[in-house]
């Protein structure tokens, strides 16, 4: 079995219901269940008999030694985290909390199980850490994509507590030999992201005839990776990676924000026409920048197309669609997200 952190999360949900498709193995879910996390994510999986679902912190070393002494899991896959950067600005704390300390505390735990394996078991374990691109901060139009060569350069709390975490788990390898793994990769979307990030916030408000909140001038670029196509990275990344190595991962399409907001405008137009509205780019509204905010992430994912043969399966323009069509079937679970917390959260950082 294989033991996952954040799985009530985007990705780690999106993990879980992939892995559950693909692979044999049993799947252990451990999650704090913080705001971002929802178990409805994982309403198809929870009648598998290969799930389960433990809800508590990553912070807390004797559930976690206590869950890898009795599951004895052949991999960790750790996506726990704070993860949205607006936050980090906000409120750093809860990001050093858990991306930082959280990850050592992991780490701490793995250490300790992995090495009173029995020597046939301790050479099958795993720990992939889950980071993203934003650790290697800004690049300037003209620049080459990011290597994993490239220097670490992280501008805001969330990105340097990732940066800070990849760091650990790097120190683990090289200190102790702890067979770790870890990938950064480029800005996900598709079905299951909370609301609070740049796609799905833009389809529920321009579905709900909202304005399209753009920080700054709009011409910060992203790389975009469609959540399944992660998802796959990851699984090539478990079983063929090489112990030590990190491994960039994109989706090979970079855009400026206003480029996708007005992808998804087109996108509205067709499938959702507004009697109101000529278009649902009339709804864009320019609103004050994020402050540090990174300009520019481009992926060159040459490494794990090369080592692993791993190629993203969506095109921007095929995974886009399939999203808007996912928030557009899936009013419930929008519903649900939209009547908790997430309301104070829209308040406070958009206003009215
Ligand atoms: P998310 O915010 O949607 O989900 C995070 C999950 O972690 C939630 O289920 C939450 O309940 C859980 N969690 C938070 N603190 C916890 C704790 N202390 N103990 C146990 N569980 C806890 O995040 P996501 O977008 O799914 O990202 C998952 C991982 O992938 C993160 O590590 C993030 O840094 C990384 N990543 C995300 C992106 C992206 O575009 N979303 C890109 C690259 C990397
Ligand atoms: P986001 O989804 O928060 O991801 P990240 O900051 O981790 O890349 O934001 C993606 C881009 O969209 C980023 O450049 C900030 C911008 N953005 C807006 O312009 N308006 C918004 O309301 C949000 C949430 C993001």
């Amino acid at each position: 079995m294989i033991l996952v952190t954040g799985g009530a999360g985007f990705i780690g949900s999106n993990f879980i219901l992939d892995w559950l498709q693909h692979e044999t193995t049993e799947i252990l879910n451990l999650d704090k269940l913080t705001y971002a996390g929802n178990l409805a994510n994982l309403a198809a999986a929870s009648t598998d008999p290969r799930y389960q679902f433990v809800r508590g912190d990553i912070g807390d070393f004797s559930l976690v030694a206590r869950l890898l002494r009795e599951q004895q899991p052949s991999a960790l896959v750790h996506f726990a985290a704070e993860s949205h950067v607006d936050r980090s600005i906000r409120g750093p704390g809860e990001f050093i909390k858990t991306n930082i300390n959280g990850t050592f505390t992991l780490l701490e735990a793995a250490r300790e199980y992995w090495s009173q394996l029995p020597a046939a078991q301790r050479d099958q374990f795993k720990f992939l850490h889950v980071s993203t691109d934003e650790v290697y901060g800004s690049l300037d139009a003209a620049d080459a994509p990011f290597t994993e060569l490239h220097r670490y350069s992280p501008n805001s709390p969330y990105s340097a507590s990732k940066a800070a975490s990849d760091h650990l788990v790097r120190a683990y390898f090289q200190t102790y030999g702890l067979p770790t793994l870890t990938t950064n990769s480029s800005n996900n979307y598709g079905p299951l992201q909370f609301p609070e990030k740049l796609i799905p916030l833009m389809i529920l408000n321009g579905i709900a005839g909202r304005p399209l909140p753009i920080y700054g001038d709009g011409l910060h670029r992203r790389d975009w990776i469609y959540v399944r196509d992660h998802c796959a990275a990851l699984r090539a990344v478990l079983a063929r990676g090489r112990l030590g190595e990190t491994y960039n991962i994109g989706g090979g399409y970079e855009a400026d924000n206003l480029n996708i907001v007005h992808s998804i405008c087109e996108l509205l137009d067709e499938l959702e026409p507004a009697p109101t509205l000529e278009s649902h780019a009339g709804l864009i509204a320019f609103v004050p920048d994020r402050p540090g905010h990174d300009r520019r992430y481009a992926i060159d994912a040459n490494k794990i197309n090369g080592e692993l043969a791993w190629q993203p399966a969506e095109t921007f323009a095929s995974g886009l669609r399939k999203t808007v069509n996912w928030y557009r079937a899936n009013r419930e679970w929008v519903a649900q997200i939209q009547s908790g917390a997430y309301r104070d959260w829209i308040a406070l950082q958009y206003g009215r």
